[in-house]
């Protein structure tokens, strides 16, 4: 697997939940497979879904406010409602929303990237077997009906045929993987379809081990995956829009969920879910731009870094410039007259916040390739509202000292 070096230097994307769950305020899809609401009352929100107030460049203005270098809209979720004019089905929009937002994003200089559940909870072969009140249900193994599910494959390859010659996505995010295996989907074959129409499309981790990123979700990874990788994470507790959800997560916190996921080497995908016609609520839009002007102060932490150091050198999340002489401690708590740096091998040869402020530092202990302890004295005026920075200059690129290998 290649990445798209675009990809990892991003750092920041917005997921965008939007769909006809948005009319009732209810959840995405699972709503109806779970039995809140028939599948019937469900699609009766279609006709309340006007975008009426949708204005892409405005979301694509809002979002490289808020820092971000891409975006994932749902083009089409489980409920199988297509965000654009599919000829394939009659569960979509006339006007093309894919496309508006495919244009705005690209304007603004965001890739733009689509969500693209594989499977699909309305369409009539997807259960293969199903009929009644089973019609969401998956066949048991063996018993899938290889006829209906040829129809299907053919369904689901000709949408994903549309999304890539209209709008030529920079990013495909797939979903919705796990009720058949990779044989039954012949992942590898679609790997390859979707590779040839685009050589350099970016394809996420839901495709049974055919895809180029893992995507754990709503929880940063203490130990972060070795390849790339993606957070997906709600900014309340919601995928999409829903009126009693003012859980918000607060700047603060969005901050430091930032930090712990690129200083793990990972994307923050931070979700949005705008109302059926299209507006943001302010209630997000204050928290993407609250996060961007943190992200702008502190930029050379953040775009085109590495990951960091492993857990145990430092009491926060940090990461490393491209060249590896400039490590960034991201210092999330008010520390007690220092912060400490501990097992890196190359030699501190200076430290400033990123305001600009050189600080004292000091090492005490270690013998030879063992390194001591760096001080790093930090004064309370020193300190971010939202999180600190500090940039560590080295002499070297950086090495650490880990374990003992000696008895
Ligand atoms: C969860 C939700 C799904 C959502 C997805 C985004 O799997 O169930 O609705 O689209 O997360 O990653």
């Amino acid at each position: 697997m290649t990445m798209q070096p675009w990809f990892p230097d991003a750092k920041l994307g917005i997921f965008v939940h939007w769909g006809i769950y948005a009319v009732d305020g209810i959840a995405e899809s699972w709503s109806f497979y779970n039995g809140q609401i028939s599948h019937e009352d469900y699609m009766k929100q279609i006709p309340g879904f006007t975008a009426s107030a949708f204005d892409a460049s405005a979301w694509a203005s809002l979002f490289a406010e808020a820092g971000a270098r891409y975006a994932v809209l749902t083009a089409k979720h489980h409920d199988g409602f297509a965000l654009w004019p599919t000829a394939l089905s009659s569960l979509r929009t006339e006007r093309d929303l894919v496309g508006e937002y495919t244009a705005a994003m690209r304007a603004q200089g965001l890739r733009a990237g689509l969500y693209f559940s594989h499977l699909d909870w309305s369409h009539p072969d997807y259960a293969s077997v199903g009929s009644g009140d089973n019609r969401f249900a998956y066949p048991p193994p063996g018993q899938e009906d290889p006829e209906r599910w040829e129809r299907f494959l053919a369904f689901h390859r000709g949408q994903l045929a549309e999304l890539q010659e209209r709008y030529a996505p920079d990013l495909l995010w797939f979903d919705g993987d796990w009720e058949r295996s990779a044989a039954l989907w012949r992942m590898d074959a679609l790997r390859e379809e979707l590779q040839g129409r685009q050589p350099s499309v970016v394809i996420n981790g839901r495709m049974q081990g055919f895809g180029d990123y893992a995507t754990p979700e709503q929880g940063v990874p203490i130990d972060p995956p070795a390849g790339p990788w993606e957070l997906c994470l709600t900014i309340n507790d919601s995928w999409g829009w829903q009126e009693s959800d003012t859980n918000h997560k607060s700047v603060r916190q969005l901050v430091r969920v930032f930090a712990e996921t690129i200083g793990g080497g990972g994307n923050l995908l931070l979700d949005v879910g705008p109302r059926a016609d299209g507006s943001i609520t302010p209630e997000q839009q204050v928290r993407l731009r609250g996060l961007g002007s943190w992200i702008r102060a502190h930029a050379p932490a953040v775009y085109g870094t590495l990951r960091g150091l492993p857990p145990g050198h430092f009491n926060g999340a940090t990461t490393l410039s491209a060249d590896r002489r400039r490590l960034y401690l991201f210092v999330f708590d008010r520390p007690n007259e220092y912060v400490v740096l501990r097992g890196v091998r190359s030699t501190v040869t200076g430290v400033r916040t990123l305001a600009g402020r050189p600080l004292h530092h000091t090492r005490f202990g270690g013998l030879g390739e063992v390194p001591g302890w760096e001080y790093i004295y930090v004064e309370d005026s020193d300190l971010d509202p939202l999180c600190t920075v500090l940039e560590v200059a080295l002499d070297s690129p950086l090495e650490t000292y880990r374990t003992h290998t000696r008895d």
